[in-house]
């Protein structure tokens, strides 16, 4: 059996068959809604395992973690986020395309990656500030795509994740390198103005709270991926 080595291990043909049907399911959805989905490929195992780099390196070595990930897709990032979890985490996956929250839903019973975590994951078919607030998280890993929204819906997303993070907590997600400059040739005015406006809601947030952002070469096409925390003191880390 041909293998593949990712940041996950060996890739074996079982689990190389299970991406390619990923990425068929993704790319699909995303000439549908390609304004919500905001990429055409799924993430790289190489981003995801940065994604997932303040589960895997916790402030408390010994607590238990409550995870939240917006924006699951075909669950790339989920599989990183999985790696990383120790038992007693807990992982509220948040999806709202219906078809890829089902899919993710099938890949907790049926993927070798996601089903060691099934007992401790839950899948939510809705938009993230959906879930509403009588919840707090540790850890806030976001997939979603900033660039195709306003700076309005981006601030909105953003006061809901410090909302329900804890005091202490983290909140990780990417954006794509150079896509800023590709928008300024090719995109029409209006859209190249909302992504600049949503852009300077982004660094806004990034410049008070950020403690790390990191390239990932590693993916199509390459991200930033930015690791921000809340302020306070809260040990759960
Ligand atoms: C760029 S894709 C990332 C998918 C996956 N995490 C990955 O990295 O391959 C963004 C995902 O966010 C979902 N999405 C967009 N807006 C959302 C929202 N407000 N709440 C929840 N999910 C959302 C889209 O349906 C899409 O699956």
């Amino acid at each position: 059996m041909s293998e593949t080595h990712s940041h996950a291990g060996p890739l074996s043909a079982l689990r190389l068959q299970e991406r390619l049907r990923d990425t068929r399911l993704f790319f699909g959805q995303a000439l549908r809604t390609f304004h919500a989905t905001g990429s055409i490929l799924p993430s790289s195992g190489a981003l995801a395992h940065e994604m997932a780099e303040h589960i895997r390196h916790r402030t408390d070595p010994d607590g238990a973690l409550s995870i939240l990930e917006a924006g699951a897709g075909t669950g790339a990032i989920s599989r990183g986020i999985a790696a990383a979890m120790r038992p007693g985490d807990t992982l509220d996956l948040v999806e709202a395309n219906p078809e890829f929250a089902a899919h993710v839903e099938e890949l907790l019973s049926t993927d070798p990656d996601m089903s060691r975590i099934a007992d401790s994951a839950t899948v939510h078919a809705c938009l993230v500030n959906d879930l509403g607030t009588d919840r707090t998280y540790d850890v806030i890993v976001s997939g979603l795509p900033f660039a195709n929204f306003t700076a309005d819906q981006v601030k909105d997303i953003l006061d809901y994740y410090f909302t329900v993070l804890r005091p202490g907590g983290t909140l990780s997600f990417y954006g794509y390198l150079y896509t800023k400059g590709v928008k300024a040739v090719i995109a029409k005015r209006e859209d190249y103005l909302r992504q600049a406006r949503t852009s300077w809601v982004v660094q806004d947030w990034i410049d008070r709270y950020g403690i790390g952002s990191e390239k990932v070469f590693a993916n199509v096409p390459p991200a930033w991926v930015h690791h921000l925390r809340k302020p306070g003191n809260d040990l759960r880390g």
